[in-house]
């Protein structure tokens, strides 16, 4: 049962200083095509990769708040990190310019790619980002710890240039460094107000929400608003990097942080939260035959583009729960498509090689 009206939430997010920075509401469409092919349940996109800012994606809604707060505190530069080709970091950049704001993203490498201007490393280039390269671990999304000594340096000589940074965690997600709260996951739970209503007005009730998993700040923001306004909306988070034990924590960690910023009336549980560590595969980043297969799945269908990275992994769940017999085949599944389409382009010798 809800546990709280649309009204009620949007009075809670509205507490939040905001930039309007996405066209919304953003598409929803079955998926007629998918629908038939895959045999049931009833599939739905929704595309976060429409949101119109840097070539679309998730991380858009959450800078609508977190780039208030940036503008609040007067900083003038803003400093994140992630691997070299992060669809955050190039959100961020592009937010960052729009505002006047000095982007400066520490990019690291995660796994074996050119560091050459192509996908999203050309749009930061062009976005004329300061970018500083950095080494990270294989097949994971880099962690705070790795990141905290350049952080620090690069600060600390932006405060002697006599400037203000700010630093945003990785995917805007947890809260800390100049980050007090939760604010990209509190753009995750207005984003469910959004589908909600979408769906009020087709006159259905949505069962399921599946989507990939990186930060997990987009994760915790809709189960958050799942349960705060939905009828048992189930969020399944599809894990690109971390195995379900330890980041299912994380999310947890985030779920009640934005409960708290949010001040709302509830308990998030650990069974609220869904993460699904088999699809992680050769590990993040890395790109292989069956995401390549899933990627071509979409557009062959629905001549919708995914990426190789997260929506292309999460896609592989999917089409894997579904054979599996998670769904019934009069369930409503919401895909949300959040972005990354420019990293198609940097795995293209992959991704040739895999569906040739
Ligand atoms: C395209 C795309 N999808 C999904 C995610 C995961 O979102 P989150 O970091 O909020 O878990 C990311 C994060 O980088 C992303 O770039």
């Amino acid at each position: 049962m809800a546990r709280h009206t649309i009204e009620d939430l949007k009075k809670c997010i509205q507490k939040f200083p905001r930039e309007r920075l996405i066209h919304s509401p953003t598409p929803l469409r079955k998926l007629e095509n998918l629908t038939q092919k895959l045999g049931g349940p009833d599939i739905f996109i929704k595309r976060d990769d429409m949101t119109g800012l840097a070539f679309g994606g998730n991380k858009s809604r959450k800078l609508e708040f977190i780039i208030a707060d940036v503008l609040k505190k007067k900083a003038d530069t803003i400093i994140t990190w992630a691997s070299v080709q992060s669809n955050w970091c190039l959100q961020t950049a592009a937010v960052a310019n729009k505002y006047g704001i000095k982007p400066i993203l520490i990019l690291f490498k995660t796994y074996d790619i050119p560091e050459e201007f192509d996908g999203n490393l050309l749009l930061d280039f062009i976005l004329d980002a300061d970018i500083r390269f950095g080494e990270g671990e294989a097949g994971r999304v880099v962690q705070v710890d790795q990141a905290k000594e350049m952080l620090k340096e690069i600060a600390e000589e932006i405060r002697k240039e006599g400037h203000r940074p700010y630093i945003v965690p990785i995917g805007g997600s947890m809260k800390g460094e100049d980050m007090e709260l939760p604010l990209g996951a509190v753009g995750y739970v207005d984003a469910i107000i959004e589908i909600k209503q979408q769906f009020e007005k087709i006159g259905e009730n949505i069962d399921y929400i599946i989507h990939a998993t990186g930060s997990g700040g987009t994760q915790a923001g809709m189960v958050v608003g799942a349960k705060a306004v939905t009828e048992n909306t189930k969020v399944l988070g599809v894990s690109v990097s971390e195995k379900k034990d330890v980041f299912s924590k994380d999310v947890l960690t985030i779920c009640r942080d934005t409960v708290g910023a949010l001040e709302l009336k509830l308990e998030i549980d650990k069974d609220d939260v869904m993460v699904f560590d088999d699809y992680i595969q050769d590990g993040y980043g890395v790109v292989n035959k069956e995401v390549s297969e899933a990627v071509r799945l979409m557009a062959h269908t629905e001549g919708i583009f995914l990426d190789p990275v997260y929506t292309g992994k999460a896609m592989v769940a999917l089409v894997d729960l579904i054979k599996k017999g998670h769904f019934n085949s009069d369930d409503k599944v919401v895909f949300i498509h959040t972005g990354g389409t420019p990293a198609l382009f940097p795995n293209k010798h992959l991704i040739s090689k895999f569906l040739t």
